[in-house]
């Protein structure tokens, strides 16, 4: 009775192996398709008009809802300063690129920022634009462009 039920888990345990290698590059298959479809959902949508639409009381309100974006939503990978080095970045081993580095293509970029925020990437790189709004999208941009990235100097002063 007990070798039939250790034979019957052996059995049931090598049955799950097998699914679980075959379905394994499957699986992978469909996450990158599945990725690859979100970024493409989010530039379908991306739509530059709706931005000249927000209106700020001021720019620091703006930046202040940056922050609040930021905190929820981004610090958990790029860190509390951009520096990429969040817990989840740390936690999954994610390359999240450095905000601070020196001649970072998207200082003091809004609208790249926007943009790349929006559409997300195939990578870990979540596609905003399908969760959050345009107004919180231009608010982290610009938190992003205001308090993270380099000085136009740091490049030459090293
Ligand atoms: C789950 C982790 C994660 C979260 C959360 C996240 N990001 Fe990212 N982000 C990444 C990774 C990884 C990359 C680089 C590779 C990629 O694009 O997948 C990246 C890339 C970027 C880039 C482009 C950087 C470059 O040099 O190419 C920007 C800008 C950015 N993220 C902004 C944000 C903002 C703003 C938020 C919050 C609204 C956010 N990210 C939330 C993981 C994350």
């Amino acid at each position: 009775m007990r070798s039939s039920v250790a034979l019957a888990l052996m059995s049931l345990c090598a049955f799950a192996l097998a699914a679980c290698g075959e379905s394994q590059e499957d699986m992978e298959a469909r996450r990158a398709q599945a990725r690859a479809d979100s970024v493409n959902m989010a530039e379908g949508l991306y739509d530059t008009a709706v931005f000249d639409t927000l209106t700020w009381e001021s720019e620091q309100a703006r930046l202040e809802r940056g922050a609040v974006v930021y905190r929820s939503s981004c610090q958990k990978c790029h860190g509390a300063n951009g520096g990429g080095n969040g817990e989840m970045a740390m936690q999954f081993e994610l390359e999240v690129p450095s905000f601070q580095a020196p001649g970072w293509e998207y200082a003091g970029d809004v609208p790249a920022l926007r943009h790349r925020v929006f559409v997300g990437h195939e990578g870990a790189m979540p596609n905003w634009g399908l969760y959050i709004k345009y107004r919180d999208v231009d608010a982290v941009a610009a938190h992003i462009a205001e308090t993270m990235t380099p000085a136009e100097t740091s490049e030459a002063t090293g």
